[in-house]
């Protein structure tokens, strides 16, 4: 029931991208099936897509000072944590003075389920396979009172919200916390153009791959026939809009019709589909963005191979 419901939730979003007025769109949500994943997964290994080592760099180099300045109980929720990777690091500070008690909050069954397997031997480790802000109000409801609350929204998937969306999400999470909780936010900065472009265009066409699997998944689970060699991964910085933006764009004229998603569509040649568009920040945005919805930032990391920057805010 609930996979049919992801279905047509799916079919929905499918059918309304494809047919607004102006750019097609698909929802960057959709990359990630277990193919997308796993090509998700190859892109965190590429020498020219260094966010995710910076995260973890930084994560590594202050996990000590972090748990330092928590207060004495505190528990720990990831928000799409993967495989918890990145964690470790906090949770082996973390065991040195207290139980630890980890929720991680994603919506692939697998990778729960992995993380689970990697990050038993630190005590309690409670998956929670949901959405975002309805698995922190799970985590909300279970803590005890007089403990703390650390949550963790890494490898700056927030820049991949809509800035308003983007601050929608961080007030909707705000109001889930209480007061002094902590909220560690990882943002990708700003940096040289022909840095942020090849990071999603490589060489080796890992990324166009990811990008081209959403046709295919759509294929797969909606009944529909896409070419996939018809259509070329291309990507897009907008400066003022500080943001990456993969497309795919058509190759030539050609209609496409997706059964179960009731719909024909055409495409004119290099008509493109936006998929994703990746935010970047300036490091002051990020205080602003922390006030704006609640939180003040207490401190900010930076990575020195790779402009990142790890922010601990704290709920007022
Ligand atoms: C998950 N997210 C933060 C990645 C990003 O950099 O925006 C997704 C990604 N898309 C292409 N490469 C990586």
């Amino acid at each position: 029931m609930f996979a049919r419901a992801l279905a047509n939730e799916f079919a929905r979003d499918v059918r309304t991208g494809l047919t607004r007025a102006g750019q097609k769109t698909l929802s960057c949500r959709y990359l990630y099936d277990d193919i997308g994943s796993a090509l998700f997964d190859a892109i965190t290994y590429l020498p020219e897509y260094g966010l995710t080592r910076a995260d973890a760099r930084i994560i590594q180099a202050h996990a000590c000072e972090l748990v330092a300045s928590l207060p004495a109980n505190v528990i720990v929720a990831e928000l799409g944590s993967g495989t918890g990777s990145k964690t470790r690091p906090i949770l082996e500070h973390l065991r040195t003075r207290q139980v630890v008690a980890y929720y991680p909050i994603d919506v692939s069954r697998a990778a729960l389920q992995r993380c689970a397997r990697e990050l038993d031997s630190f005590g309690m480790v409670a998956p929670i396979e949901s959405s975002y802000l309805e698995g922190i109000r799970q985590v909300a409801e279970r803590r005890d009172a007089g403990q703390t609350l650390l949550v963790l929204f890494l490898g700056s998937t927030i820049g991949n919200f809509e800035p308003e969306a983007a601050i929608d999400f961080l007030l909707a999470l705000r109001l889930c916390l209480a007061p002094g909780d902590v909220l560690l936010l990882g943002t990708d900065l700003v940096k040289p153009i022909e840095q942020m472009t090849l990071a999603y265009d490589d060489p080796t066409g890992v990324t166009a791959a990811f990008n081209l699997n959403l046709l295919g998944r759509i294929n797969r689970e909606l009944d529909a026939d896409f070419d996939l060699r018809q259509f070329e991964h291309v990507v897009r910085y907008t400066e003022e809009a500080q943001r990456i933006e993969m497309h795919l764009r058509s190759r030539m004229y050609q209609i496409v019709s997706i059964r179960r998603a009731d719909l024909i569509v055409d495409f004119v040649p290099n008509e493109t589909i936006c998929t994703e568009a990746s935010h970047k920040f300036r490091p002051e945005q990020i205080a602003r963005l922390a006030r704006t919805a609640g939180f003040r930032l207490q401190e900010q990391w930076m990575d020195t191979q790779w402009a990142f920057a790890e922010n601990v805010l704290i709920a007022e």
